[in-house]
């Protein structure tokens, strides 16, 4: 890899690390479980898939975060993020529009929404697209309550994929790369590997390459999906997976694509294949 540009960029304090190569970057995460209200085991590291090269074990964002930052998650009472679930509560149940019918009026108990979240994205025959979990709430607004579509990147719809995310807790990944998703995927998997920007960095540089390493005041992950909505401490608030990714590109000083877009939907199945067996833990808590 372009070492010197990722040395440019991150200021990498491990210099030992880059020496001395993968070997010791892959036991620079902690041994701790995650244990969800001292209830749900969660599955933060596992074999990694066969078709993903590049890593043996797959690995949870949670391990590279400082224990503080693991404790917010550990208990709803302490995840601010549970506070967006609670909104996505509110509007799963308000009735609105011409139809005046709320999300509940269909779908009954938001506990019917459970293992949605393992298989997002999917490939929607009748759209004969790859559909986000932000997709299906849409439509269901548009076509079926004859409201409006939420922002993609909104408020209420991050509250709304959080709200359906916990119905799926502890529960592993476990997205289609196959049939008529592998098109995606494999676009997704070329752009995971391009090197873009004016420091030409692929999301593989840092996230595949240089996991385990410390950036600035960062530790880096595999940059998996699997804790998204994911609340930030650094903007208070719950980020959705195509803000994060945008955030990423924009680092690399790369034009980034649009959230929301057919780019960053091929890339998140991918990205989300990467984690299949690691545990949906959103709504998760992170720098
Ligand atoms: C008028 C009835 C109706 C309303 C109102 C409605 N939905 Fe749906 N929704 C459906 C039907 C029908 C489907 C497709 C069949 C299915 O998977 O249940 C669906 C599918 C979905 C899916 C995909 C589920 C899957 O397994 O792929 C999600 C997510 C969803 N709806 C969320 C919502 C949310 C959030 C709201 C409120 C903002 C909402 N829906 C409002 C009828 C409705
Ligand atoms: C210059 C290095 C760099 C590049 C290139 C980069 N990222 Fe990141 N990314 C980071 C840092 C730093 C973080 C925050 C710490 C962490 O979780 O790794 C992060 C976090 C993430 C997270 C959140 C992980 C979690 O558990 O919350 C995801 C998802 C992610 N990146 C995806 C991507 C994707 C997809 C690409 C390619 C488009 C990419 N990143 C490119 C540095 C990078």
């Amino acid at each position: 890899m372009k070492i010197s540009n990722l040395h440019r960029f991150v200021q990498i304090a491990v210099t030992a690390s880059v020496v001395s190569g993968v070997a010791s970057i892959a036991n620079a995460q902690d041994n701790d479980s995650l244990v969800l209200n001292g209830e749900i085991e969660m599955v933060t590291r596992t074999a990694a898939p066969a078709y993903i090269d590049g890593l043996d074990e797959v690995i949870s964002g949670w391990h590279f975060r400082s224990d503080e930052t693991q404790a917010l998650q550990m208990d709803d009472f302490d995840n601010s993020g549970m506070l967006g679930v609670d909104a996505g509560q509110e509007a799963w149940d308000t009735v609105q529009g011409p139809e005046q019918k709320s999300c509940a009026s269909c779908h009954g108990d938001v506990s019917s929404m459970e293992g949605v979240r393992t298989v997002m994205p999917k490939y929607n025959e009748e759209a004969a697209d790859l559909w986000t979990l932000e997709d299906y709430i849409n439509n269901c607004r548009t076509e079926r309550q004859n409201v409006e579509a939420w922002g993609y990147t909104s408020g209420p719809m991050t509250n709304m994929a959080a709200l359906i995310a916990v119905q799926s807790r502890g529960m592993p990944m476990n997205v289609a790369i196959d049939g008529p998703a592998a098109p995606f995927w494999e676009q997704g998997r070329e752009m995971y590997y391009t090197r873009t920007g004016v420091l030409e960095l692929s999301c593989a540089s840092c996230h595949e390459q240089s996991a385990g390493l410390h950036i600035r005041a960062d530790h880096l992950s595999q940059g998996q999906i699997n804790g998204f909505p994911a609340y930030r401490l650094k903007n208070a608030k719950l980020n959705g997976i195509h803000a994060r990714f945008k955030g990423c590109v924009r680092d690399t000083k790369a034009e980034t694509y649009k959230p929301g877009g057919p780019e960053f939907h091929a890339l998140e199945l991918y990205v989300a294949s990467r984690g299949n067996g690691l545990s949906v833990e959103g709504p998760s808590v992170r720098n």
